[in-house]
Parts: structure tokens; sequence; C-alpha cells
């Protein structure tokens, strides 16, 4: 990054809730940790009018209450100096003009921009492309940058329309797809569990493992996002984009560098490799209750639960089930991946587990949040026994590392985006792919007599039996995260 080149964050739909929780945050913290560029400001657009001043104010309260472990009055009164405020409706050209003269009188003759869209989805191509006819996608005068926010598209067909609007103004070189699962901690550490260490690659295949399961549950219901949870629903929300994007973590090959598009050259590869998954190994639920949600359409069909089972035909995974799954309203919030590996051939002893399963497979949990960190689960002979009985080899961040030094995934993202590293955003055919292996089941579940019927769940708990059903011989899902075996 030139530091001594002015650098600009300019959030378009700053009046949003990422903005207080995420975003303003995020810069806060780079700030403290000297990661901003020495000449920098954040611009905040928004219809609302606000004053400098109070916008400083609003924000101020979301990082106290956001970040408040870090929050000092002294210092946030500093870094608040370079936040500016612009009123403004960036689907209309004229205002875009007035935009692009505050920004110019405000930073030197060249300065580098960094543009975030946390707008409504309906007003991204508009303003991308008022963004290319006001020339301020244009890098004569530094480097422009685009960063979009999810939801990219609601489908195929949408995702590819963005992805060409987004074309005609910025090269795909400027454009950062924001999934934050991707800037967390945990998440990038699979890589490094992976391919880091030497005792995992040579198990890591269809000889070794029995099935994989990922695992993203929330104890929180659609609570105020109803409007656009009610459109959108699980497999748009969390499927689509972040339990993908676990997955191809856990299952693609080793790239042949660091650099962000072999990165994502083998993603791609394994989101390829994916069969069209049959309706008959799906699952969707609606917790109990969420029609009566304001917001929600009385007679709502949307799925607040969905659990997947699909396969990754490669040389590696061939036959190796994938379970997904994903909820609000469950029993806890926990996003893990547990990798079950095969039971040995022979069973030469006895166990002492009392799961109806007599479940006795190693499994590597690794647990994305909350008490971020990895376990195996291996057996050992209990004392004074001929049985078996499985324990649990520990790693966990907070003991490993200390308390704080997790950062937030936006402040990770952001900073990447401001140092121009595009290796934890999401390529145009990422996207694309993704939204080939989804879409398939949102439409076959809209229109086919197959589709699995709408089911529901109460609040608080791990979903539908039928998500039991899915997993199979003998198989259940884990909840290794807490040590919590099993979860009957
Ligand atoms: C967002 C979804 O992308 O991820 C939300 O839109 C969901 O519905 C959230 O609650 C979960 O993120 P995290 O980081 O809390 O697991």
């Amino acid at each position: 990054m030139t530091t001594t080149r002015h650098t600009t964050v300019v959030i378009f739909g700053a009046s949003g809730d990422l903005t207080n929780r995420k975003l303003i945050p995020a810069l806060y913290n780079l700030y403290l940790k000297h990661r901003l560029p020495e000449k920098f400001s954040v611009v905040g657009v928004a219809r609302s009018p606000f004053s400098h001043e109070d916008f400083r104010s609003k924000v101020e309260e979301g990082v106290k209450e956001f970040s408040a472990a870090t929050y000092n009055q002294k210092k946030w009164a500093k870094f608040a100096e370079s936040i500016y405020y612009h009123a403004g409706d960036s689907t209309k050209l004229e205002d875009v003009h007035d935009l692009h003269k505050f920004l110019n009188d405000l930073e030197d003759n060249k300065a580098n921009r960094l543009y975030y869209l946390s707008t409504a989805p309906a007003l991204y191509i508009p303003t991308a492309e008022n963004l290319g006819i006001t020339e301020m996608a244009d890098e004569r005068n530094g480097w422009r940058r685009l960063i979009v926010e999810k939801p990219f598209g609601i489908d195929l067909e949408s995702a590819q329309q963005l992805n060409w609007a987004l074309h005609k103004v910025f090269k795909e070189e400027q454009v950062y797809r924001i999934d934050h699962y991707l800037g967390k901690e945990t998440a990038q550490n699979i890589l490094f569990l992976r391919f880091a260490n030497t005792i995992l690659e040579p198990v890591w295949n269809r000889n070794y493992v029995d099935h994989v399961q990922i695992t993203v549950a929330e104890t929180v219901d659609v609570g105020h996002r109803a409007g656009y949870y009610d459109q959108s629903g699980v497999v748009r929300d969390m499927f689509q984009n972040h339990l993908l994007q676990l997955l191809a973590l856990v299952t693609k090959e080793p790239p042949s560098s660091l650099d962000a598009d072999a990165l994502r050259n083998e993603k791609t590869k394994v989101f390829a490799a994916i069969p069209p998954i049959s309706l008959k190994d799906t699952v969707r639920a609606q917790y109990e209750g969420y029609c009566g949600t304001e917001g929600v359409a009385p007679n709502s069909q949307t799925p607040t639960f969905a659990a997947l089972k699909l396969y990754v035909n490669n040389w590696r995974w061939e036959g190796v089930p994938f379970y997904l799954r994903s909820g609000k309203a469950m029993a806890a919030k926990t996003s893990e991946i547990n990798v079950v590996f095969r039971r040995p051939p022979l069973s030469m002893f006895e166990t002492a587990a009392d799961d109806d399963a007599g479940f006795t497979n190693n499994v590597l949990s690794i647990r994305i949040q909350p008490n971020e960190g990895a376990s195996l689960r291996f057996e050992a002979k209990m004392p004074d026994s001929h049985l078996t009985r499985s324990v649990v080899m520990e790693f966990d961040y907070a003991t490993a590392f200390g308390e704080c030094l997790i950062p937030d995934a936006y402040e990770r993202l952001l900073h990447d985006a401001l140092n121009g590293d595009a290796t934890l955003f999401t390529r145009s055919d990422n996207i694309e792919h993704a939204w080939k292996i989804i879409d398939p089941v949102l439409h076959g579940w809209e229109t086919s007599p197959k589709a699995p019927p709408l089911m529901t769940y109460p609040v608080g708990s791990w979903g539908p039996k039928e998500a039991d059903e899915l997993m199979g011989r003998g198989r259940v899902w884990l909840h290794l995260n807490g040590n919590t075996v099993g979860e009957k």
C-alpha cells in the first residue's frame, strides 16, 4: 500500500446497521493497530441528512457497543477526525457528481479509493453505473476498488447480471465480493491445518474419511430482518455463500501458490466437481411461530432450516457424503466442521459408548465459532476395563494464543482490500459456480412434485427429525463444540 497517498473509504448505505456494527469498528481497530494509511478518510454516504458531527456520534455509539474492549474516548476522538458524511442518493447521477466533487475537495490530487456497497442490493447496479459515468472508477489518479456486500444475486441469472454490470465499470481485479466467513481466523486456519502439517493430508481423502458434516447453527430468530429474510430463506442466506465456502476450504486441492487466483482456481474446480443435489437428499423446515413474525407472509413457505447431502466427484472425494445444515432459532450457536473418519477394518474391542450408534469413529472437529479451536476424538482404553472409550485432544485459541487475538472478520477483510489482496474475496466465477449448485435445489423445492415437504421444528431444537434421517447408516449429527458428543 502506498501509505503516503491519501486513501478514502467511501461507504454507500452508511446509515445502515453494518456500518455501525462492523465497518466503523473494524476501521477503528485497524487505526489502533496502525494498519491504516497515514492520510486516511472515511466518507459515509446515505440519503438521510446528517452533519459530519451527527454521523460521528452515531458511529461512535456503534464502536462503544460492538468494540467495547478497544473503545477509548481520546483515541476515538482522534480517529473520528477522519470521518465525514455526505448525504446523497447513489442512484441519482447528480448526487454522485456532488459526491465526486466532495471527495476531490477532501483528498489530495491523487488519492486511492475503496468504495463499499452496503446499500440494499437493488442499488448495486445503478450505483456502479453512476460511478462509471462520473469516471469514479478510473484509476489514473490512484487505485479504485469496490467491495460488494452479500447477497450477491438471488440466483445464477441475477448474479451473472450483477457481475456483467459491475464488469462494465470495474475490472475483475477491482471487485471484492465479501463473504465474511472467509475473514474469520478459524476459517483461514483450515488451510493451515491441512497444509502446514503433514499428519492430516495423507488421510484427507475417500480412503480414510467416512463423511464430513458442516453445521452453522444460530440461536437467534429472524428478528427485525424478516423483510429481507422471508424473501431469501436459509439457503440463499447461508448455504450459497458461507457453507459452500467452508466446504471448499475443506475439500480443495493444495494451490500451486498462495496467490489469490491460485487459491480461487482450486475453489472453482471443487465447485465444478459437485454433481446436482438430489431433492431426496434435501430437508427444509421452518421454526414454529415464524409465520407470526412481523414482516413475514402469513403462509410463508420460506425455510429457516435446511440440511443437504452432496458429493464432490473428484479423485480425492468420490463417494464421500458431505452433510451441510444451517438454521435459525436452533439449540445452540455453533459453526463447526466435523470430519468423521472411517472405523478400523476390524473391531477388536467393545465400546463403552452409550449412544445408540456405538459411535467410535475418529473425528477431527474444527470449531469456527464459538470456543474457536479444533479437537481430535480418538479411542483409548478405559482404565481397569477391557472397553474402549472416546477421548478428546484439544486445541483452543484462547489457551494457545490468548483471549483477544481473534480480530473480527471485517477487520481482516477491510485491511486486505486496502492492500489489494483479494485472496479472501470471492471471484466472479466462484460465485456463479456456487449458484449453479444451489439454484436447482431452490427451483426443485418450488416446482417439483418430488420436493420434500416443508417441515416445522420447535424453537431451540436441532431441527426436524428428517435432518437426522438424512444421515442414515448409523451416522449421527455431531455437536462437538463444547465437547458434547452427539445431540441426543
Ligand atoms: C449473515 C446472514 O451473512 O451471516 C445472517 O445474513 C447470519 O442471517 C450471519 O446471522 C451469521 O454470521 P456469524 O458470523 O454470526 O456466524
